[in-house]
């Protein structure tokens, strides 16, 4: 058993995600670019259409049902991925959902909101600068009611949700020393922290000696990597770890005018994926995690020696938005 599997078995689990996801190498990009890049198919996932969501699941609906919850509460936007996937989880586990979403309800939900109202989730549409009131609002009505919530913020970036990705790191490393390549960096779209911080902790846990990096899709290098960083040590001292900082390496240099807002380079990406492996984005998140991708081939910072693996974190649901 791998020291990371040994320190998770004192956390309740579920399988949400149908594991593991295929790990292949991209050949044309990989001509292409004169790189070895592999991928890391996490949008099969495999539940409730997928992501990396369904990872964090994993571990946030078997704390749920642990502590007796009857009720999940998200925060999203309208397109949220995490938003989609909790509305699957809930109605799986038969836990009522009720999502906090920023953006106008629209005459025909679409992508992911379209998901959410099949599931019959209770959906609340308001403001950006209103969804933690409202949040919190819904939350004092529902304990009042005496129903017992469990309670989830934007991406479900908890320690325990972080964990999902701990356990993904140990599943790379398996990929890894399977494939028999020296691969020397990880990337991935990061935004909420979870997912990264779930990596980095994996990472310190394993001593793993190459670089992993998030492309921030929206959150300033600084912010992130301090968010980062506070999530990895939190989810780390459940299990009596510690993460040096310098594990955590943000690129804020694609994030563009901001959250959900493509940039050139991202619908770049997202055709050439297409185009070249078949492979869908999104103009959210991947999209511009694959634009990294591909600068740092351009630019050298992954070289020919330098093999990379992109982590492909789901989301193409939002391409029918
Ligand atoms: C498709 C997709 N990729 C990447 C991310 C980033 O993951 P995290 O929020 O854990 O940083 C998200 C969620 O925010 C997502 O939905």
């Amino acid at each position: 058993m791998s020291d990371i599997s040994r320190l998770l078995q004192q956390f309740p689990r579920e399988k949400v995600s149908l594991l593991p996801t295929p790990f292949h190498r991209l050949d044309r990009l990989s001509e292409m670019t004169g790189c070895e890049l592999w991928i890391k198919r996490d949008d099969l996932t495999g539940f409730g259409l997928s992501g990396n969501k369904t990872r964090k699941f994993d571990f946030l609906i078997a704390d749920a049902m642990k502590q007796g919850c009857d009720t999940l509460i998200g925060i999203g936007a309208n397109q949220s991925n995490f938003c989609r996937i909790l509305s699957a989880v809930g109605t799986r586990f038969g836990l009522d959902v009720h999502l906090i979403l920023s953006g106008e309800k629209p005459d025909k939900p679409t992508g992911n909101l379209l998901i959410d109202n099949l599931l019959e989730a209770t959906i609340y549409h308001v403001p950006r600068t209103e969804r933690d009131k409202k949040a919190n609002m819904v939350y004092e009505e529902l304990t009042s009611k005496g129903r017992r919530v469990y309670f989830m913020p934007p991406g479900g970036s908890t320690p325990v949700g972080s964990l999902g990705y701990t356990a993904g790191f140990d599943e790379i490393l398996k990929d890894i020393k399977q494939s028999g390549i020296n691969f020397r960096h990880i990337i991935h779209a990061s935004s909420s922290a979870g997912t990264q911080a779930g990596l980095v902790l994996g990472q310190a846990i394993t001593g793993w000696d190459g670089r992993i990096t998030g492309i921030s899709v929206d959150v300033p290098e600084k912010e992130l990597s301090k968010n980062v960083y506070q999530l990895a040590s939190e989810a780390g001292a459940m299990m009596g770890v510690s993460v040096n900082p310098d594990l955590v390496h943000i690129d804020g240099k694609y994030i563009g005018e901001g959250y959900g807002i493509p940039t050139k380079a991202c619908l770049a990406s997202i055709k050439s994926f297409a185009f070249n492996e078949g492979i869908f984005l999104d103009n959210v998140y991947t999209g511009k995690g694959a634009s990294g991708l591909l600068d740092y081939c351009d630019k050298k910072i992954i070289t020919p020696e330098e093999p990379a693996i992109f982590i492909h974190t789901g989301g193409f649901i939002q391409l029918f938005e």
